[in-house]
């Protein structure tokens, strides 16, 4: 096979996406909106491939950040650093040249603020900072926030969430945002429940808006891809349409694990008479390895650890595992007494083994829902 990579745009998408961003859709301009769909199937890729340029064509300035590129490093740093090199890149000062030259004043008119210190404690607010490229461009801005959940685990990371709202009502309600939003917020993520902790309660940054489902990737892509490779392939190994969907389906649709199954077949094999078996089998094989991690995991947990998963797996966004409620229905599964302190230790040792995650606010949920289906499907 070649070494090209294959890339399905989906314009469509990115085009409905843009238009609900922009107020042309039937029911006005959504100035947030929220994303969920699970790790690997192509949120940043469309992010960054289809949505951005889709937005850029619409003379709309893009700053992208994904939160995951770096994960040590604080979630409020990287959002300042994103909007920091968007305002460099408008006064068309490189970066490096900016350092050493001490150019950090960035001034439009009057206003001149310091983007050195954007984001930071008595320093420029996202606010001030958004509002001077908004300026400085006379465009209008979208930012994109690739795994925004992340940004839960820190307080600076909840603080620069609430400065991004406090911006977007600003811009927002300037006069000139009269046709529409000046900022708009694109937040993804790949865990629903962490991503919905920013925008449910009231005391949330983004309360009020909804979380929606992120469109997987689907049969358009399969038939493009199978097409794209069975081009690649000797005439007479080829594989049909019907049989790469349907292994598509069953890998929960991450195109990386339907490549490598294409691939080892189309290496191993090589006889087209068997594709079809080799690929339902092969993608079975690969679903039941999936779940044989979490059955490992499960497997080594505590009676006492294995209820609070699974009641972190029903409660979803509601999980209180500390609550009396929560105590009791350990105590019924267990079969024995179960106070707070006990539940305490087991928490520690599901964070300690990757399981569970804690947000810097003390909400609970499964680090992985990968989790939760497998809970729900041997349940
Ligand atoms: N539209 C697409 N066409 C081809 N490959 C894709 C597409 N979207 C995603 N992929 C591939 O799937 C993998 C996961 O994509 P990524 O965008 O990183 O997922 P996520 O951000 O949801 O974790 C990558 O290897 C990427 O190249
Ligand atoms: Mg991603």
């Amino acid at each position: 096979m070649s070494a090209q990579k294959f890339l399905f745009h989906r314009s469509k998408l990115a085009g409905s996406i843009a238009d609900r961003l922009t107020g042309e859709s039937p029911f006005g301009a959504e100035q947030t909106l929220c994303l969920a769909a699970p790790r690997r199937t192509g949120k940043s890729t469309f992010l960054r491939l289809d949505l951005a340029p889709e937005l850029e064509n619409r003379c709309i300035e893009v700053v992208y950040v994904d939160l995951w590129s770096n994960r040590d490093t604080d979630p409020g740093l990287l959002i300042a650093e994103s909007i920091k090199a968007a305002l460099r890149k408008a006064e068309g000062i490189p970066v490096k040249a900016a350092r050493t030259m001490g150019l950090s004043k960035v001034g439009v008119g009057a206003v001149s603020i310091d983007i050195e210190k954007i984001g930071q404690p008595q320093g420029t607010t996202l606010a001030d900072a958004l509002e001077t490229l908004l300026l400085r461009l006379h465009k209008r801005i979208a930012l994109l926030i690739d795994e925004a959940q992340h940004a839960l685990v820190s307080e600076a990371g909840m603080n620069a969430m609430f400065a991004l709202k406090a911006a977007r009502d600003r811009l927002n309600t300037r006069d000139d945002a009269r046709d529409g939003p000046n900022l708009v917020v694109v937040l993804t993520g790949s865990h629903r429940d962490k991503l919905s902790r920013l925008v449910l309660g009231r005391d949330q940054p983004f309360y009020g808006a909804s979380v929606q489902t992120f469109p997987l990737l689907g049969r358009d892509y399969t038939d493009a891809y199978t097409a794209w490779i069975n081009e690649r392939l000797a005439a007479g190994n080829r594989f049909e349409p019907d049989d790469v969907y349907a292994a598509f389906d069953l890998v929960g649709r991450r195109p990386e694990i339907l490549t490598q199954i294409l691939k080892d077949i189309a290496l191993e094999t090589g006889d087209a008479g068997e594709l079809k078996t080799t690929l339902s089998e092969g993608a079975e094989a690969l679903r039941r390895r999936l779940w044989e991690d979490y059955e490992n995991a499960w497997s080594s947990l505590t009676p006492l650890q294995q209820a609070v998963i699974e009641r972190l797996s029903d409660e979803e966004t509601q999980a209180a595992p500390f609550s009396a409620a929560a105590l009791a229905g350990y105590s019924k599964t267990i079969g024995e007494a179960v106070e707070a302190p006990a539940v305490q230790t087991a928490i520690e040792a599901l964070r300690q083994k990757n399981l569970v995650w804690r947000s810097a606010r003390g909400q609970y949920a499964l680090e992985d829902q990968g989790m939760s289906e497998w809970i729900k499907a041997r349940a």
